[in-house]
C-alpha cells in the first residue's frame, strides 16, 4: 500500500520548524492544553481555525461539522462544549459561519442530496423561521450571503441554550458566545455582534444580531451599487455603535 508520503514529509518539516524556534513547545503543550477559545465552524476545507486566527497548536479547541451546526439532540457537539466550559474553561466561544457555505446552499435546493439531508434540515427550518427577511433580497447569491450569516445567530443561540453553558452562567463562570462569519474571498472574518455573556442578555443580543441583518436590506436599496457582505456590515455597524 502507498502511504501519503507528501503530508508525512511535511509534517517532519513543520515539528521541526516549531522545534527550532522553540525546542520547548512540543514538550510544554503534551503537559497540558489550556486555551480559551473554542470554535465551532463549518468542515469546509477552505476554513481552517487555528490559521485564520493565527493561532497555535494549544491555543483553539475546535469542533466542525457540515455548515457549523448546534444541535440539541447531536451528543458530539454537546460533549464538546462540555469538556471545554467545564474542564478546559474557555472564556469564548465562537461559532463561525462562511460566505459560500456548500451545506447552507444545498439545504434550500429542492432536489434530494441523500443522508445529508436530515442533517441540513436544521437549516431550512433557519430559512422558514425567516423567510419573510429573506424574500426581500431578489439576488439569489445575496439571500444565500443572509442564510449564512442567519445560521451562525441561530446557531450561537443554540450554544447559549445548551444545559451546559446555561449552568456555567448560573454559576458565575466568565464564559461569552460569538457570532463570526468568514469570507472565503478576502480571509477576513466579519463580526455578526452576537455577544452573550449570560442568560439575561441572550435574547436582546439575538434581535439586535437580526436586526442588523435587516437593516442590510434598506443599505443595497439606497445604495446604487451592489456591495458585498463586509462593506455593508462596516456601515450597519456605523449606524447602530
Ligand atoms: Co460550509
Amino acid at each position: 500500500m502507498k502511504r501519503l508520503t507528501e503530508l508525512l514529509d511535511s509534517n517532519r518539516e513543520w515539528a521541526e520548524k516549531i522545534n527550532q524556534e522553540d525546542p520547548a513547545f512540543f514538550e510544554t503543550l503534551a503537559q497540558q492544553q489550556a486555551p480559551e477559545y473554542l470554535w465551532i465552524g463549518c468542515s469546509d476545507s477552505r476554513v481552517p481555525a487555528n490559521e485564520i486566527v493565527g493561532m497555535l497548536p494549544g491555543e483553539l479547541f475546535v469542533h466542525r461539522n457540515v455548515s457549523n451546526l448546534v444541535v440539541h439532540t447531536d451528543m458530539n457537539c454537546l460533549a464538546v462544549i462540555q469538556y471545554a466550559v467545564e474542564v478546559l474553561k474557555v472564556k469564548h466561544i465562537m461559532v463561525v459561519g462562511h460566505y459560500g457555505c456548500g451545506g447552507v446552499a444545498a439545504a434550500i435546493e429542492t432536489e434530494p442530496h441523500g443522508l445529508i439531508d436530515n442533517w441540513l434540515r436544521h437549516i431550512r427550518k433557519v430559512y422558514q423561521k425567516h423567510r419573510e427577511l429573506l424574500s426581500a433580497w431578489d439576488n439569489s447569491h445575496q439571500q444565500l450571503d443572509r442564510l449564512c450569516e442567519l445560521n451562525v445567530i441561530e446557531q450561537a443561540c443554540n450554544v447559549c441554550e445548551t444545559t451546559v453553558v446555561q449552568q456555567a452562567w448560573a454559576n458565575g463562570q466568565d464564559l461569552k458566545v460569538h457570532g463570526w462569519i468568514y469570507g472565503l474571498s478576502d480571509g477576513l472574518i466579519n463580526d455578526l455582534e452576537f455577544n452573550a455573556a449570560n442568560a439575561e442578555s441572550v435574547e436582546e443580543e439575538y434581535k439586535l444580531a437580526i436586526n442588523k441583518v435587516e437593516k442590510l436590506r434598506e443599505l443595497v436599496q439606497n445604495s446604487e451599487k451592489t456591495q458585498n457582505a463586509r462593506s455593508l456590515w462596516d456601515k450597519v455597524r456605523s449606524i447602530f455603535n
